[in-house]
């Protein structure tokens, strides 16, 4: 299997959650990490939690200057993850939908992983990689929520694209189920419950668990345009 040793790993959204789980990881088989996230206070301290020479960068994704400034400043490196987002995704049922707010949602977790793509694929190894993040309400159709449901499509549209248009570079998604990010925990054990007990592995999934298919995507030189699911069963039921 190819070896993260020694690559330079570019986690977008690395500040907390499942990005701050995939640096971590990163950093534990021997790569170079590069953290970076809109508040710089808090991508500070993630860098210096991290160790191990993982550096810290303020990017905001919404902001195309932002983006571009820090793949100058970050340089070649190996692998692109982007772990970004906002939580004001829930836009509403159809005859209740404002479009333009609904525009302004997409910003960081779709046009932010574009731009991501559109500055990082100038630095980017040709044998290197970029996982998006994508999450269950794309299979999991709930009504009230169709741009919920579209917008989730979005990443998952968004790898596949460029898993054609960039390649040998590889791209890749990771749909994720409930993944108990600080984020999530915060929406209460109640909401957790509901959403997981029913699933074949009936809880939430931890940040570490997730971190998986990031390395399992990266070290993976053989695959690309793929969605991997980590979501405990949850599009079985
Ligand atoms: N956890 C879940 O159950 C779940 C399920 C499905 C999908 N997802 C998606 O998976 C991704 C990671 O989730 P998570 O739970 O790990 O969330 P999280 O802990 O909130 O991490 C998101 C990260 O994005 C950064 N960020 C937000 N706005 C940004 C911007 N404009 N520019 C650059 N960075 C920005 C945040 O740091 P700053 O505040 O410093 O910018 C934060 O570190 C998110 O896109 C989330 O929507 C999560």
């Amino acid at each position: 299997m190819a070896t993260l040793e020694g690559k330079t790993v570019v986690v977008i959204g690395g500040a907390s959650g499942v990005g701050f789980a995939v640096a971590e990881a990163a950093l534990a088989v021997g790569a170079q990490v590069v953290v970076g996230s809109s508040q710089t206070a808090r991508i500070e301290a993630a860098a210096a939690r991290l160790g191990r020479g993982a550096k810290g960068y303020t990017v905001d994704v919404k902001d195309e200057a932002s983006v571009a400034a820090l793949f100058e400043a970050v340089g070649a490196f190996d692998h692109l993850v982007f772990t970004a987002g906002d939580w004001g995704h829930m836009f509403g049922a159809t005859r209740d939908l404002d479009i333009e707010t609904s525009k302004a949602r997409m910003e960081v977790r779709f046009w932010g992983a574009a731009r991501a793509a559109k500055y990082g694929v100038r630095q980017i190894a040709k044998d290197g990689s970029i996982t998006l993040t994508g999450g269950m309400l794309a299979h999991r159709l709930m009504p009230g929520m169709p741009l919920t449901v579209a917008s989730a499509n979005t990443t998952e549209g968004l790898a596949l694209g460029l898993a054609r248009d960039l390649a040998p570079i590889r791209a890749n998604a990771v749909c994720l189920g409930l993944i108990l990010s600080e984020q999530v925990q915060n929406m209460g054990e109640g909401m957790v419950k509901a959403y997981t007990q029913n699933l074949p592995i009936p809880r939430g999934g931890t940040c570490e668990e997730a971190a998986e298919a990031y390395l399992y995507l990266m070290r993976s030189t053989y695959v690309t345009g793929q969605i991997v699911r980590v979501d405990g069963g949850a599009s079985l039921v």
